[in-house]
């Protein structure tokens, strides 16, 4: 049988929002007068912006007319309760919380379990989960396995966590310090690195045998499930849908931004199968998000979001997914640029203390790729690196550096087609030809606190 190569957009465009031109004098003036902090940067711009791919989806047809049959009745609007029911069919969990987004769910959660003296377990936490549980006192404790931090390992699940880790720090601390394990589906701050069921499987029994929760964060749930279905023993004759199920059968509850595998611009959830948690959780609700059947939500989003959960585990929508991320990261790695290897479900990640040893970490390697991307090709990234997880000591003035110097590359969903794709390849070939004349930075002026989003940065000499 005759299978072609060549795996195409599984979707017409139906609506087009134009890509404002710039050249690259144009680009240094913005890059200068943001200081060299791409999120001080408008987005027209940006030519390919691959900041994120939270938000940023493009929602379909169906989608678009479920928010035209969205109901915006203050209680019980029917909106609600065709979210409530796709997600209960794919969770299976008992109560379903509606947040305006997946930190929402997590503030609620976290201020429910967690508080000082406690500890609370995890792959990797992402950056907004670990300050939620920092901001209650309690520690976060990243358990990810060895090859999960190794960008070269071709392990086919880095996003593991580390069962041998999570039995001795329940040997040091003791199982009461910790209310609740977390594994993140896919590990986006590891790398967007799937996660195992039978990983999944073995760190829930450990939980189970030690009277710890268990959940999962599930932004990219279909992704990692997809992820599953190709690469572990087993299960390729499963549908994406039956190994999501099965993931959520496992656990005790789950945060989830809708931003992602949602495919929607806005919204999340926080899901519990205990009964005294959801009145405790919908108490906080209403505290802050809003009455228990929108929290936080228009009624037209809780539509967008039923549509797109069912719309994301269309198994040709996912392979062109996870391909066309492959494919940036086959694509410049073939360039020779050091990436994190496999790619990732939803974002490419170079590596670029390799990429760049000339420039040491202190100086923003990171940051030094991102800003010439924008300058020479009008693509934003993200540096995931010192500028982000670095910190001054207010006190002697020096500077602790990064555990990794990574550039991410996320790739919204159904919204650049492939030649925006090879662009961004010769784009990235052509800067990697020319990085022995790329220089570090330096920081000019910062905040005490997530200092990535607002610091202002200049070039070194
Ligand atoms: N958990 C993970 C794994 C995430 O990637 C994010 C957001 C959140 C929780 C928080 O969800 O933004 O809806 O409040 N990640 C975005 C990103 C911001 O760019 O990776 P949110």
């Amino acid at each position: 049988m005759f299978i072609p190569k060549t795996i195409i957009e599984p979707f017409r465009i139906k609506s087009v929002e134009p890509i404002r031109m710039t050249d690259v004098a144009t680009r240094e003036g913005v890059l200068a007068r943001a200081w060299y902090n791409v999120f001080q940067i408008r987005a027209q711009d940006v030519l390919i912006d691959l900041l994120t791919d939270s938000g940023t989806s493009a929602m379909s047809s169906e989608q678009w007319a479920g928010v035209m049959r969205g109901d915006e009745s203050y209680a019980g609007a029917a909106s609600y309760y065709r979210f409530r029911d796709v997600v209960e069919a794919l969770t299976g969990f008992r109560h379903i919380i509606p947040t305006h987004q997946g930190r929402a769910a997590e503030k609620i959660l976290f201020s429910i379990v967690a508080g000082p003296g406690k500890v609370v377990a995890g792959n990797t936490h992402f950056d907004t989960t670990r300050a939620n549980i920092e901001f209650t006192g309690a520690e976060a404790v990243d358990l990810v396995i060895d090859e999960g931090r190794d960008p070269r390992s071709s392990h086919p699940f880095k996003g593991n966590l580390d069962p041998a880790k999570l039995v001795a720090l329940i040997n040091r601390v003791g199982a009461r310090s910790i209310p609740l394990c977390i594994v993140t589906i896919t590990n986006n701050s590891g790398g967007g690195q799937p996660v195992s069921l039978a990983n999944v499987r073995e760190v829930r029994e450990i939980c189970k045998k030690h009277g710890i929760l268990f959940f999962l964060d599930a932004c990219r749930f279909a992704e990692n499930a997809y992820l599953v279905k190709c690469r572990e023993p087993g299960l390729a004759s499963r549908t994406v849908e039956q190994i999501a199920q099965e993931m959520f059968s496992l656990a005790d509850g789950a945060t989830f931004s809708a931003k992602k595998d949602g495919l929607a611009n806005i919204g999340g959830f926080l899901a519990v199968n205990d009964d005294a948690m959801a009145a405790q959780a919908r108490n906080l609700l209403i505290l802050t998000e809003g009455f228990p059947t929108y929290g936080g939500m228009a009624g037209r989003d809780l539509d967008a979001i039923a549509i797109g959960l069912r719309e994301v585990l269309d198994e040709d929508y996912l392979r062109y997914r996870i391909r066309s991320v492959a494919y940036l990261g086959e694509g410049i790695a073939a360039a020779g640029v050091p990436i994190v290897t496999p790619p990732g479900g939803h974002a490419v990640y170079i590596d670029c203390r390799a990429m760049l040893p000339h420039i040491p970490p202190a100086s923003l390697p990171g940051q030094a790729l991102v800003c010439e991307l924008y300058r020479f090709g009008g693509i934003r990234g993200v540096e995931i690196g010192t500028l982000m997880f670095g910190r001054r000591d207010p006190a002697s003035g020096e500077e602790t550096v990064g555990a990794q110097d990574l550039v991410r590359l996320a790739i919204p969903r159904r919204v650049y087609t492939q030649s925006h794709i090879d662009y961004c390849i010769e784009i990235i070939a052509e800067v990697n030809r020319n990085k022995d004349g790329l220089r570090g930075l330096r920081i000019v002026e910062q905040p005490p606190f997530l200092r990535h989003f607002t610091a202002k940065l200049a070039p070194l000499p």
